[in-house]
């Protein structure tokens, strides 16, 4: 396993929209247990593929419950297929540095997805394991939890991170 560097907003390469896996290969395994250890590193709940500059549909989510050994799930391919409810809860990503808000997700959702053997599953979750599911397979899509704030807020955080990227030039 080795430690991947995240990449950080405003990196193109965030934007684009991540390609389907279709091989379930090592090279898959190598990325997912990577992407893990670099989440935990972090360290996060949720990381996905793009974030370590892999353009491919791959999420990786803490669902450690209160009380259990730290554990995580790999989703290949995740799709929303059925949702329920709103929720709001606070929010942070891990490519968007120095910000946490509020964001309004669906309060429970079925996920269909593919373990690394590429066998089919489904997944139903709810509250913040459902808001974590649902913020990593906004990445796979180009979506960050920004484009969720008001043009306000997200303009704000534009202009601080222009000048967080300018005072590290300067050193
Ligand atoms: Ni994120």
């Amino acid at each position: 396993m080795a430690l991947r560097k995240i990449i950080e907003y405003p990196e193109p390469l965030l934007r684009v929209k991540a390609k389907k896996v279709d091989t379930f290969d090592e090279e898959l395994k190598i990325l997912v247990e990577d992407m893990a250890e670099t989440m935990w590193e972090a360290p996060g709940v949720g990381l996905a593929a793009p974030q370590v500059a892999q353009s491919v549909r791959v999420i990786v989510v803490d669902v450690t419950e209160p009380g259990e050994e730290k554990h995580y799930m790999a989703l290949i391919n995740p799709e929303i297929v059925e949702h329920e409810g709103t929720q709001l809860d606070e929010e942070g990503c891990l490519s968007v540095p120095e910000l946490t808000a509020q964001v309004q997700r669906y309060k429970k959702v079925t996920v269909d997805y593919q373990s690394e053997d590429g066998t089919s599953k489904q997944l139903i979750a709810e509250d913040r394991i459902a808001v974590v599911l649902q913020h990593e397979i906004d990445h796979l899509d180009g979506i960050l939890f920004i484009d969720h704030l008001s043009p306000l807020k997200r303009n704000l955080y534009k202009k601080k991170r222009k000048k967080m990227l300018a005072l590290e030039q300067t050193g």
